[in-house]
């Protein structure tokens, strides 16, 4: 099974404890009981986190991320507290921290989708559905959808693909009203980054959010299921949990060019890798100039998203 190449070692920082270790995240407890994420420079493609990290990745998500819930606030609360470094961690921690506020998580990876392509594509071109929705006719690689669509999927252990799920099923698992809600909310929210990144020259194909409740919301009495709102947690709208293309050069029937992982995908796909994606081995490590590749499509989307360059 995929996971990753080399498994990491999170920090032993006192006063923190260590509660996970995500593809990209390490999470940690705080004394306060706040929630202590920090973003690695680690990042996965094909359910491998690989053995090559891209330098400022971590720092470039959470600023992007921060700034995305400052775009987002009046639609939705989120997570955030404060990027803090808390006492005794390694100075190389600075900017990667989010101290947060600890979620019961939704066991759905919220996506929203406004244009086709990767599995969509493919499913569109075998069944003209796109996770069973059906689509009008003639839509091509790249071609903006009628309308977004909310394709939610159910989150995968690390080294196992996300699978998507209907409605019905996103309902049976967190009820009705909160599944409708989640949609809505979705919807929303990656129209509002649609539309922003948009102007900024950025074409937001698609996205994935994942939301919470607070744990012990006001008003619910001891051992009652959390009740508070939902909170937009994670990270959002990044280069990690978006698609992003290029709007200058966005023409459908052909891949798009990309400020994402789609590019470091591609050179994984690529005969370059000398990889096979479908046999055991673990994906080898990335060249001095895949590693500049990436970043630079990173520090690009930050710098065409927020409109600050990136030091
Ligand atoms: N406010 C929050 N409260 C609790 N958990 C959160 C909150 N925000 C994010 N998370 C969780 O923190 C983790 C972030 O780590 P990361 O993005 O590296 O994980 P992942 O690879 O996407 O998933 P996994 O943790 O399953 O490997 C996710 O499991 C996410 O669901
Ligand atoms: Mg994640």
């Amino acid at each position: 099974m995929p996971g990753f190449v080399e498994t990491p070692q999170p920090a032993r920082v006192p006063g923190l404890e260590h509660l996970h270790t995500g593809k990209v995240r390490d999470l940690y407890r705080n004394e306060a009981g706040e929630l202590v994420m920090v973003a690695s420079d680690r990042i996965s493609a094909y359910d491998w986190v690989l053995p090559t990290e891209i330098p400022d990745k971590g720092r470039i998500l959470t600023r992007l991320t921060q700034w995305w819930f400052d775009q987002l606030a009046d639609l939705v609360p989120n997570h955030l507290i404060s990027t803090e470094v808390p006492d005794g961690a390694p100075a190389d921690w600075e900017g990667r921290v989010m101290v947060c506020r600890p979620l019961e998580m939704l066991p759905i990876e919220c996506v929203a989708r406004g244009y086709l392509t990767g599995s969509g594509l493919v499913e569109y071109r075998r069944d003209r559905t796109v996770c069973g929705l059906a689509l009008p006719p003639g839509l091509e690689d790249g071609s903006e959808l009628p309308a977004p669509i909310f394709t939610p999927a159910t989150k995968a252990e690390v080294g196992d693909h996300d699978e998507n799920v209907t409605h019905e099923e996103v309902a049976r698992r967190v009820g009705v009203e909160t599944a409708a809600e989640l949609r809505q909310l979705t919807l929303a929210v990656y129209g509002r980054g649609r539309d922003i990144a948009r102007d900024r020259g950025i074409i937001l194909a698609d996205t994935k959010f994942e939301f919470g409740r607070e744990a012990t919301a006001p008003g619910s009495g001891e051992g009652e299921a959390a009740a508070g709102p939902l909170v937009l947690a994670d990270e959002v709208l990044t280069p990690d949990s978006s698609r992003f293309w290029l709007k200058s050069e966005w023409a459908p029937g052909r891949p798009q060019q990309p400020f994402d992982k789609q590019y470091l995908r591609d050179w994984l796909a690529s005969p370059a890798s000398g990889w096979d994606r479908d046999g055991d081995a673990p994906p080898p490590p990335l060249p001095e100039e895949v590693v500049a590749g990436t970043r630079d499509r990173y520090t690009e989307a930050y710098r065409l998203l927020t409109g600050l360059a990136w030091d």
